[in-house]
């Protein structure tokens, strides 16, 4: 087989990659990613927006104080700072980019609010559909971009290592044609792991395989046990991908209510229903198991929805619900991984030459849970750092020494895939306790010679294990007196 060689490859076509890529320039780039667009990704589903702090009243410094208390102070303070700072110039390079965000009737930037945000911060576009403006505009500027080379449906199954240096990719297309490439640099921008739940607000395609990959060659990882779950996703039973109802809703006025139709939140945080996301999802999980059901109130929410809303409306309009005039049913679901492969603030992972950006990367930001709105952000602040760091590499040389390739392993049998979903949403779900996770880490372990996702999620596993205290998102109801103890150290939970 021909080996191709190029500078640098990136893997994923979501904002984080097509941001490294972009800012690459003009050092020539493969881009390769799974779908023929980046129709597949977490990007295109981010409704709420990009915090940053660009109103008179606000500052970076009150956006980190945010971040660092969402994150249960479990993150890396000096990542906090800079990302905070970096928030508004990120929002200007999006617009040069040609993204248009909304703007007020002053032509304003309109500033929305999302939980865990003492301020009104979060920038969007076609109202709820930040993410998807995002991927269309910086997709656009990717194939006008002569560095770059777009490779659409073909997924990356293993890693050329040359001396213990990663130096290039073997894909395989839909065919089942396999091409190498050698690159000087490899960049994983692949997502998180979210579809590896039973319920999920992710697409299918953020199933951790950047992270099997660079866990397979030797990258260290960190943090794995911190999974965050979104309080509020369409309820469709039978369904794994929930649609998201954004939490910019209840930053707009709706509230959540029991199966009694009282207040969920009231007296539980201080900021109610915009408390903390790890907060607000441990009470609707609670309230949804106890009474079986749990709906967010938006009737109250006025202006033009088919403007702020757009996607919601649409979601529920196609479940028979009209969210203007009634609640709307909803679940928790896993939405965001904070932990990844551990990388440095440049996005190097413990292995030379295998760089990573966005969810699949941990580089501490988002601590023990992440504030909303902060990951679009993430995905451009740190994209543009890493690209520019690598930009003037050379394509990778043939060289002499011994090369071997080492494979992510085999998928998992449909049905054992499915069956692993429900143990980990039920294990490593928002409430975790030891005689479920060690049941769990068992079963995982039994899968392991079936397929690569059993590794991954036995790794997590093993993380939320041996951390036996509560933080951030991990929530251990052992940990606790009782239950009504569990839920009321939840509201308190590091998270004021
Ligand atoms: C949302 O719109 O509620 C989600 C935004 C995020 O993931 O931060």
């Amino acid at each position: 087989m021909k080996c191709e060689r190029t500078p640098v490859v990136v893997v994923g076509g979501g904002v984080a990659g097509m941001v490294t890529a972009l800012a690459l320039a003009p050092t020539p780039v493969r881009l390769l990613c799974r779908a023929n667009d980046a129709g597949d990704t977490a990007s295109v589903l981010a409704q709420g927006g990009i915090a940053a702090a660009i109103d008179a009243f606000d500052s970076p410094a009150r956006h980190a104080r945010d971040t660092l208390i969402a994150g249960a102070w479990h993150n890396d303070a000096t990542m906090v700072h800079w990302l905070c700072t970096q928030a508004p110039v990120a929002i200007k390079w999006l617009q040069a980019k040609g993204v248009g965000f909304d703007r007020d009737i002053s032509g304003h930037l309109q500033l929305g609010r999302e939980g865990g945000h003492r301020a009104a911060r979060i920038v969007h576009a076609d109202g709820d559909a930040t993410g998807a403006v995002l991927v269309r505009t910086l997709r656009q500027r990717v194939q006008e971009a002569p560095h770059i080379q777009w490779c659409g449906e073909v997924d990356v199954g293993a890693l050329l290592v040359r001396e213990g240096n990663v130096c290039g990719v073997r894909t395989r297309d839909l065919q089942g044609n396999e091409q190498e490439i050698g690159a000087s640099a490899v960049v994983l921008a692949t997502g998180g792991i979210g579809a590896l739940f039973e319920r999920s607000s992710n697409p299918p395609g953020a199933d951790g395989s950047g992270l099997a990959l660079g866990m397979a060659v030797g990258a260290r990882i960190r943090d794995l046990e911190f999974v965050q779950f979104h309080p509020t996703a369409l309820d469709r039973v039978g369904a794994q991908g929930l649609p998201l109802i954004t939490e910019a809703l209840r930053g707009a006025g709706a509230h959540l209510l029991t199966a009694a139709g009282q207040r969920l939140m009231t007296g539980r945080h201080p900021l109610g229903d915009l408390g903390p996301r790890d907060v607000v999802a441990r009470c609707v999980w609670h309230e949804y198991r106890e009474h079986g059901g749990v709906w967010l109130d938006a009737t109250g929410v006025k202006g033009d929805w088919a403007r702020r809303f757009p996607t919601v409306l649409k979601a529920c309009l196609a479940e028979g619900i009209d969210p203007r005039l009634q609640p709307i049913p909803v679940s928790p679901v896993a939405h965001f991984h904070m932990g990844g492969l551990a990388v440095d603030a440049d996005g190097r992972t413990s292995v030379p030459g295998l760089y990573a950006v966005g969810e699949v990367a941990c580089n501490g930001v988002h601590g023990a849970n992440r504030l909303a709105s902060n990951s679009l952000l993430e995905g451009v602040v740190c994209g543009r750092r890493l690209g520019t760091a690598l930009t003037g590499l050379n394509p990778s040389m043939p060289r002499g020494g011994a090369y071997r390739w080492v494979e992510r392993g085999t998928t998992l049998p449909p049905r054992t895939l499915q069956a692993l979903r429900v143990v980990l949403w039920q294990a490593a779900g928002p409430e975790r306790e030891t005689p479920r996770l060690q049941q769990a880490l068992r079963t995982c372990e039994a899968w392991i010679k079936n397929g690569w996702q059993a590794r991954l999620a036995h790794a997590l596993l093993a993380a939320a294990c041996a951390r036996e205290r509560s933080l951030g998102a991990h929530y251990r109801t052992d940990t606790a007196t009782s239950a009504r103890g569990a839920i009321k150290k939840s509201f308190i939970g590091g998270s004021l």
